[in-house]
Order: C-alpha cells, then sequence, then structure tokens
C-alpha cells in the first residue's frame, strides 16, 4: 500500500474539547487551571492543546515533556516573550526585556547574593527575623498564615538580599507600593499587560514611586561616601560587560525582580507546608523529635547554621511534599518562535507552550500514590523524584532553572523550626482550598491557625 503524505506527516496535538468561540477555555481556565490541564492530561496524556483568548496553547505533561520543554533553546522556547507581562513591573531593559546575554549579566549580579558563604550568614539574619517577628503574637491566638508569612519573608528578603538599611526603611508606603505592584500580575496581564485598567495604572504609579524612594537611599549613600555590605552596594559598584554602570531604573528594577521572584513564591510554599503539616499531625512527632536532636532545647537553643539546617532532613522532605502537591507555580509558559517536533507530534510556531507542575508532579507513573501527603516518598530508601531530573519541576530546568531554590528551603526551614520550637499549632478551618485568582497560588483566605504558646 503507498502511503499517502497524511500517514508520514507528524500529528498536531489533540485539542481540548469544549471551549467557546475565541475565549476557548479562558473562563474555566480562569475558575479552575488544573482541573483544565488535568482533564486534558486524563483525556490525552503527555500533550494537548487549548485556546485561551485567542492563544493556541499546547501543554506538555511529565518528564519527557518537561525535558523537552526545559531543553528547548531561547530562540525556541522564549521565556522572555511568555513573561512580558513581568516589564510594567520590573522596568524596561530588566531581565525578560533584554537580550538573553544582558539578562544572563543581570542574574550574574545576583549570583553572589545566593553563594553558600552568604547562605551561611543568613541563616541567623532569618531567625533574627522570624524571632523579632514572633514577638509580637503573645501567649494565644489566630493568625491568617499567609499574611503573616508574605510578611515575614518579606524582612527576611529586604534583610538578607537587599540590606540592613533598607530593611529599616522599610515603611508602609512600601508595603503599599508593593502590594500595588503585584496587583498587575494576573492572567489578563498575561495577554493585554496594558490595558487602561484601574489595577495596571496603580502598578505603574506605584513603580514610579518604588523608583524614586530606592534613589533617594542611592543618593544618600554616594553624598555621605556610605558603603552598604549588601547586595544594593554590589549594584551601585557592578557594571555590564561594555563598562556601563546600572542606572538607579535599572537597581531598582533588578532588586524589584528579587523580591518578586522569591518572596511571594517562598511565602505560599512555607504556608502550605504548614497547612499540609498540621493537616497530617501525624508527620509532626519526627520533626520534632530532629529538631530537638540537631538544634537543641529550645531555652539553650543552639544558633541557627547552614549546616545545622541542612541537617534537617524530615523536614525538608515536608517541604519537598508541599512543593509537590502545591506547587506555587502551577504552569511555567514559553512563545514558541520556530516549529517544534516531539514524539510524533508538530506544534507550528506563533502559539504557547507550557509545563504544569501542579500536573506532572500528581502522575502515578512517577510518584506512588500520587495524591497522597506522604513526605517519606523522599527518604533515601524511596527517592521517587530520583526516577528522573524532571519529575519535580517546581523550581523549574534547564537554563532558566530558579536560582533561589536554597535560599527559599533555607528560609523555610528556619520559619518552621522556630514556629515548631515555640508554638503548639492547630488549624481553624475543614479545608485549605488553593486560590487560582492570583499568579502564584496560595491557600485562599482567610487561612487561620492557632497557636498557643509553649
Ligand atoms: C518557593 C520559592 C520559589 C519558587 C517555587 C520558585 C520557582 C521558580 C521557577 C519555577 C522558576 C523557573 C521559571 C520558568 O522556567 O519559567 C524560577 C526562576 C527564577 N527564580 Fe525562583 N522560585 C522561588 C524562590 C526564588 C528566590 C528566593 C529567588 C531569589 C532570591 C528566585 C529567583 C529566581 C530567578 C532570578 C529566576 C529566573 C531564572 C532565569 O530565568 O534564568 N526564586 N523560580
Amino acid at each position: 500500500m503507498v502511503s499517502t503524505k497524511a500517514d508520514i506527516s507528524p500529528k498536531i496535538p489533540p485539542i481540548l474539547h469544549g471551549g467557546l468561540p475565541y475565549l476557548g477555555h479562558a473562563l474555566e481556565f480562569h475558575r479552575d487551571p488544573v482541573g483544565v490541564l488535568q482533564r486534558g492530561q486524563a483525556q490525552f496524556g503527555e500533550i494537548f492543546s487549548f485556546l485561551l483568548a485567542g492563544s493556541q496553547i499546547t501543554v506538555l505533561i511529565g518528564p519527557k515533556g518537561n525535558e523537552a520543554f526545559f531543553r528547548a533553546p531561547d530562540s525556541q522556547f522564549s521565556a522572555k516573550e511568555a513573561y512580558r507581562f513581568t516589564i510594567p513591573i520590573f522596568g524596561q531593559g530588566i531581565a525578560y526585556d533584554t537580550t538573553p546575554e544582558i539578562m544572563s549579566e543581570q542574574l550574574g549580579f545576583i549570583f553572589p547574593a545566593l553563594r553558600e558563604e552568604r547562605l551561611q550568614a543568613y541563616a541567623q539574619l532569618m531567625a533574627e527575623e522570624v524571632h523579632t517577628y514572633l514577638e509580637n503574637w503573645g501567649q494565644s491566638g489566630e493568625v491568617d498564615l499567609l499574611t503573616a508569612l508574605n510578611e515575614l519573608t518579606i524582612f527576611i528578603a529586604s534583610r538578607c538580599l537587599i540590606g540592613q538599611e533598607f530593611r529599616q526603611n522599610l515603611s508602609n508606603e512600601f508595603a503599599h507600593l508593593y502590594h500595588d505592584l503585584e496587583g498587575g500580575i494576573n492572567l489578563l496581564a498575561f495577554f493585554q499587560p496594558y490595558l487602561p485598567l484601574p489595577s495596571f495604572q496603580r502598578r505603574d504609579r506605584a513603580r514610579v514611586r518604588m523608583v524614586q524612594l530606592i534613589s533617594e537611599i542611592i543618593a544618600n549613600r554616594r553624598r555621605n561616601g556610605i558603603v552598604g555590605e549588601d547586595f544594593l552596594q554590589t549594584l551601585m559598584d557592578a557594571s555590564y560587560s561594555d563598562g556601563s554602570a546600572l542606572t538607579d531604573d535599572n537597581i531598582t528594577g533588578l532588586l524589584i525582580t528579587l523580591l518578586f521572584a522569591g518572596q511571594h513564591t517562598s511565602a505560599v510554599l512555607a504556608a502550605w507546608t504548614g497547612i499540609l503539616l498540621l493537616q497530617h499531625s501525624q508527620f509532626l512527632p519526627p520533626i520534632l523529635e530532629e529538631q530537638h536532636a540537631v538544634l537543641g532545647e529550645v531555652a539553650a537553643g543552639k544558633p541557627f547554621t547552614l549546616d545545622r539546617l541542612k541537617q534537617l532532613v524530615v523536614l525538608e522532605r515536608a517541604i519537598k511534599e508541599a512543593e509537590r502537591l502545591r506547587p506555587p507555580l502551577i504552569m511555567l509558559m514559553r512563545k514558541i518562535l520556530r516549529d517544534f517536533e516531539y514524539n510524533g507530534y508538530y506544534v507550528p510556531a506563533g502559539g504557547l507552550a507550557m509545563v504544569a507542575p501542579a500536573v506532572s508532579h500528581r502522575l502515578a507513573e512517577c510518584f506512588r500514590d500520587p495524591d497522597r501527603y506522604d513526605p517519606d516518598r523522599f527518604a533515601p530508601d524511596r527517592a521517587e523524584e530520583r526516577k528522573s531530573a524532571y519529575t519535580m519541576i517546581g523550581f523549574g530546568g534547564g537554563r532558566h532553572r530558579c536560582i533561589g531554590q536554597s535560599f527559599a528551603y533555607e528560609q523555610i526551614k528556619v520559619i518552621w523550626s522556630v514556629l515548631l520550637q515555640n508554638f503548639d499549632l492547630e488549624l481553624v478551618s475543614q479545608s485549605y482550598e488553593p486560590n487560582y485568582s492570583t499568579f502564584v497560588i496560595g491557600p485562599k483566605q482567610p487561612c487561620l491557625i492557632r497557636y498557643q504558646r509553649k
């Protein structure tokens, strides 16, 4: 039999049924993105497409699809084109608004702040911030866990990454500006970041004011010959490979980039770590025993060091299980600039490619009983995540892999160590569901916990 052209042509990925004209699956996706993606995976497996407000999105699921996504070169799968919504926040000429070469120079300015010797110094600073914050809690009460962790991680990030002076200058105004910038990140911004919406106008005003505030600190340092031991100073002294210095706008943009990449994501992962642990309290005793063994009696507690934190392996498994079940970034995107072929499928240039940690992390072929909370799956005798380099993708993979994972794990370990050492904690609500209306997916608020000082 003679084979026709159709027989030998690569197939196009199957398309998810049931979308509206033009809008496609936008409404359903807005309400329950993970549900849409899981439906696609259940129906079609590792590759399928769907329509979202005029854009065709091709989803790759599972270790092999994840690997293909992360290994595609920037010239084929562009992060820069997919993340244009960050430009009004990070600023022009920063991160995704530059060439890949300049972006990697800019990330190069950030690396020193996240090196092992800096992480050593941060351990104690983080613990100080947590202790100071918790002094306000009193003997017993209820708090919104996510709000508390958001505040705390802003303090930690600004103290450790930007410097003591910035931390001291953290005012209510800064918190409001930060909040307005965050309001500029939503599904709409992904496609139309410059619509004349009030939230986008607030975002733009907030950034202008943020540059003013940071420029004042920079000018004050320069005027008075103050030299800080911090990231701000590193940026003030840095220059690009062509010899040009960073402008105040550039410096502010990189500070905002760091805060945005690392603060909310860490707060959310810390919140899920605690919620899941308190929901499955049978996993608490070994964590408390480990705390005691590594850090000693609370009253005469040994200081936090990076080395001791690394020994908290049982706590680390609980964080990893939260990363698996509730990844803060449920999907990662790229713009497809050149046609792409995967496993006999052909995806033309022009659409978007997506991987979905929230779906890939729950595949039965990767994780035993995948919907069950079971931190011991990461114990050395099971090590389920080691089956492939791309089984766990909560921090991405390949050349755009997160540079702040160690910092994030470090601070979450410090936060939960201090909390568990000093408080008895219990959940207040029956259930804690994900809030899909924000870009980083935390628990819906109010998200209350009850505490009693030990
Ligand atoms: C729980 C906390 C965090 C999570 C879940 C997280 C997750 C991620 C993910 C998934 C990516 C890859 C994005 C993509 O491929 O499209 C990424 C990239 C990045 N992360 Fe994180 N992150 C966290 C904390 C941090 C921290 C603390 C910092 C810095 C202090 C940071 C800095 C960055 C930067 C600069 C990139 C861009 C790297 C590049 O494109 O080359 N992240 N992060």
